[in-house]
């Protein structure tokens, strides 16, 4: 029977291009585990987009001279790009910035709202005596009252992972110019997360099976739950959907409060692009239905709480009672699958630190396969991890080319040249039989680690079938057996059986290497699409009438991409599928470039190493 499986991945801001820390966290590890799905059998709904509101994007659009809607047209097309380059098979890749969005988001708060779980509240906000300007969350810094760390931002401390307020903060000061903040008072709605938070501990001490780290950090956060402001002092963002409110140009929504209501939204606007409106629920209001949220750790508070606590309150699953609203008794994430950070020399990728690798640069030049590699078998799977170009390297020339890239070009050329096609075996030997078993059995081992996330050893067991049938050729050394007409049998059987096992190996390594995947199928003979590739298709926003119904909706009729896919039609599947004798096979070109070894003491010109 098949599972419907939502597949959840974060929003990237669309304050920039994306760099290879943004895509080890969330986009490698939900494209694998999505891919890996649907070869099961499952009924995979994977779905994201950009998140456009909130400081991050106003801050840049103020670095870059331009508005906030011009900032995130344009990185909202650059970061499609990013991620269909990277082959993410997303069902809807689409943004936060659409009419359905904002009327799903406020269709959200009113329930929440009527259900008692936001409630309005003074308090103080941080404003720049210098500008007179409200400082954002984000902008003031201090010493954490929690933990004590001197970092600590006004919206959270990186460091205990604790939610505060900049009021909270000790010794505050902006980061804009180190000025001491004046705190005023301002009217917020709060979602009343004490209200929610035996509902929330009960669901999280039911999830045995998460990564340790992130469980135990979830679990941390319940100790320390406080209301959270829901609203900000901003231009920027979702109307607030009440009377008196949602046409006050100072007031929106909080970034956090819209972003991971883009699941859902984004849920609601495939099943209406796909036909059939009412297709979300599947995989939303069915109990049976499962989902799983990729992202970087720094996510993981608003996905194992406050994205949960929405969800609770919603549905009137608190201890302020309610009712579902119309949308439903909505699932709650069944497991929050969290990446370490891919560090560069020990600090955490980012731009403003100047360590920053482009996705784009990096497909340019050594393509999407390598890199999906790299991140699935040396990226920040349990632990920070340093990128380097030396290992990046090794694991392209020695893993990709010298190992996976070397078993195809050798098995289909033998074959080719002494048969031109795949021959029929004959009588099966030990040894035969023996590596045919180790490459079936793998599908078993690896999608166990596959169904719960472990990509790092799915990746290996696929990698150690390869390194078997490696080692059979060698030695069986058919080159030999060609030579010698008495072994035309003989020869027949060890090159069947070593096109088999690159058959095997190449859907172990599909939801790893989905490019080379299809490559791999053509060069077996197979005709059509084995890894399906998402497609950027140009949509307008012409939902005239959104269900649910928003107020002050951005304007209709608005362009803009989104990734969809035609993923039904792809036929890789988990297991052994068997080859067909007579096939027609034609002369391999090699699947893997390998690098030039130089590289991993220089770096590419566009990201030199310096020392
Ligand atoms: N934009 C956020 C970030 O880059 C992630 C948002 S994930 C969401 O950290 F789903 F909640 F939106
Ligand atoms: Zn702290």
């Amino acid at each position: 029977m098949s599972t419907r499986v939502l597949t959840a991945v974060a929003w990237p801001y669309t304050n920039g291009p994306r760099h290879i820390g943004h895509v080890s966290g969330f986009g490698v590890p939900s494209d694998v585990f999505a891919r890996y799905q649907r070869m099961v059998g499952n009924d995979v709904l994977m779905i994201s987009g950009t998140d456009e509101h909130g400081t991050p994007i106003l801050v840049q659009a103020d670095q870059e001279g331009t508005t906030p809607r011009e900032l995130a047209d344009r990185y909202n097309r650059v970061i499609v790009e990013d991620l269909a380059g990277l082959g993410l098979s997303y069902d809807l890749f689409t943004r936060t910035t659409t009419r359905n969005h904002y009327a799903v988001v406020q269709e959200l708060f009113r329930t929440l709202h009527k259900n008692g779980y936001l409630v309005p509240k003074t308090t103080t906000g941080a404003i720049s005596p210098s500008t007179g300007r409200t400082l954002p969350d984000r902008y003031v810094e201090g010493t954490c009252p929690i933990c004590g760390y001197d970092g600590a931002r006004g919206d959270q401390c990186d460091n205990c992972g604790n939610q505060l307020d900049p009021i909270d903060l000790l010794n505050p000061r902006s980061k804009l110019n180190g000025e001491t903040p004046k705190f005023v008072e301002t009217e917020h709605f709060f979602l009343d997360l004490p209200a929610l938070a035996d509902a929330l501990g009960l669901w999280l001490k039911g999830r045995t099976d998460w990564r340790p780290n992130v469980l135990r950090f979830s679990l941390n956060l319940i100790d320390n739950l406080r209301p959270r402001a829901m609203s900000r002092d901003i231009d920027w963002g979702v109307p607030i959907p009440l009377d008196g409110w949602s046409n006050r140009p100072d007031k929106k929504l909080y970034v956090w409060f819209d972003a991971v209501i883009g699941y859902l939204s984004a849920s609601i606007e495939w099943a209406a692009r796909t036909g059939d409106p009412e297709a979300w629920r599947k995989w939303w209001t069915d109990p049976e239905a499962v989902s799983y949220y990729f992202m970087g750790k720094d996510n993981i508070t608003f996905h194992s709480q406050i994205w949960p606590a929405e969800l609770l309150g919603y549905s009137g699953r608190g201890a302020r009672g309610g009712s579902a609203g119309p949308l439903g008794d909505l699932n709650l994430p069944t497991e929050v699958v969290s990446s370490e950070f891919l560090t560069m020399s020990g600090s955490k990728f980012s731009t403003s630190r100047g360590t920053v690798i482009y996705v784009r640069d990096f497909l340019r030049d050594f393509g999407a396969d390598p890199l999906r590699y790299f991140i699935a078998v040396a990226g920040p799977e349990s632990q920070d991890t340093d990128f380097t170009w030396d290992e990046f390297i090794r694991r392209t020339n020695f893993e990709l080319a010298n190992e996976w890239g070397n078993l195809v070009n050798r098995s289909v050329s033998m074959a080719h040249k002494n048969f031109g096609e795949i021959p029929a075996p004959a009588t099966l030997t030990d040894f035969d039989v023996e590596l045919l078993r180790t490459a079936e059995a793998a599908f078993e081992t690896a999608g166990q680690h596959l169904q719960r996330s472990r990509f790092r050893a799915a990746a290996n067991e696929g990698m150690r079938v390869v390194t078997a049938a490696n080692k059979y050729i060698s030695a069986l050394e058919p080159w030999k057996l060609a030579k010698d007409p008495d072994q035309r049998d003989r020869l027949a059987t060890v090159l069947h059986t070593s096109l088999q096992v690159v058959s095997d190996a190449n859907a172990l390594l599909t939801p790893f290497l989905p490019h080379s995947a299809q490559k791999v199928h053509e060069l077996l003979g197979g005709e059509g699409v084995w890894a399906a590739q998402p497609e950027i298709r140009e949509v307008a926003d012409d939902t005239t009438q959104v269900e649910p119904v928003g107020v002050n909706l951005p304007e209709a009729g608005r362009s803009y991409p989104v990734l969809m896919g035609d993923y039904a039609s792809e036929q890789a599947r988990w297991g052994r599928g068997d080859i067909k004798p007579g096939t027609k096979l034609s002369k391999p070109t090699p699947l893997f470039t390998k690098l030039d070894p130089v590289l991993g003491e220089t770096g590419p010109e566009w990201a030199p190493i310096t020392k």
